[in-house]
């Protein structure tokens, strides 16, 4: 069931979804060659706890930790742990935050140090794709619209699309429906009605668009070894078009 948001509802889902962008804003320059991926999943659990919010990625489905925290090859789900960041590796930090019951989820991939031009193009384009998607929010405009979206832009720049793994509807849950895939086809799937809230996140590769689970039952990595990046916004479906509810500070 797709549940449709009132104005209550969308007050603390706008508040929910800004501490999440606060919380990127805040972890970035934490990001440095040195530190380690646990480090960082530490950090932000404090940031949100003083923020009278919730980590609520952490239990999850059994998930140990705050952040997601992912790194080259791994496309999401990566677990914080003692691995240090090395020059010239990319990090995507997704975090779902829960503010009076509400949720806000976002993801964005970061640079640690110089990275060389192939991370850059595919974090450029991957982020490039999730605002294609994006712009498809509005009433009357179905679920497949977005998806085709995405997947044009990211295939007219050569980038793999994750099929395993989907976007999602949000709300009082992190995962709401619809599903919201990063492929299909215009004009099929559930119709965007105002007050509805999604979240948009393509998940693409530098190589092959296969991935696998590993053995922990969480992190999905690329089959081939190709860097991954992993852009997500929640967004609300507005009476004329969509509201980014996890606003870039940066
Ligand atoms: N942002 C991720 C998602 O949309 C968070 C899931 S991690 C989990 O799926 F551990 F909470 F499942
Ligand atoms: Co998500």
């Amino acid at each position: 069931m797709i549940t449709i948001k009132s104005e209550r509802e969308i007050e603390l889902m706008r508040h929910a979804g800004m501490l999440v962008s606060k919380m990127h804003q805040f972890i970035k320059p934490y990001i440095k060659a040195g530190i380690t991926t646990k480090e960082l999943d530490k950090l932000c659990e404090d940031f949100i706890i003083k923020n009278d919010s919730v980590p609520s990625c952490k239990g999850y489905e059994g998930y140990p930790a705050t952040l997601c925290t992912s790194v080259n090859d791994t496309v999401v789900h990566g677990i914080p742990d003692n691995y240090k960041l090395k020059n010239g590796d990319i990090i995507t930090i997704d975090v779902v935050i829960g503010y009076k019951g509400y949720q806000g989820d976002a993801a964005w991939t970061y640079t640690v140090g110089d990275v060389d031009d192939n991370k850059k193009y595919l974090m450029e384009h991957t982020e490039k794709a999730l605002y294609e998607g994006i712009k498809m929010v509005k009433p009357g405009n179905r679920i497949g619209d977005i998806g085709y979206a995405v997947q044009k832009y990211a295939e007219e720049h050569n980038l793999g699309v994750v099929r395993e793994l989907c976007g999602h509807g949000i709300g009082r849950d992190m995962h709401e429906d619809p599903e919201v895939p990063n492929y299909g086809t215009p004009n099929t799937g559930p119709r965007l009605k105002p007050g509805m809230v999604i979240c948009i996140e393509p998940m693409l590769t530098f190589g092959k668009r296969y991935v696998y689970l590993m053995e922990d039952d969480w992190t999905v990595k690329t089959q081939d070894g190709s860097d991954a990046a992993h852009y997500e916004h929640t967004v609300l479906v507005t009476e004329d078009g969509y509201e980014i509810l996890t606003p870039r500070l940066d």
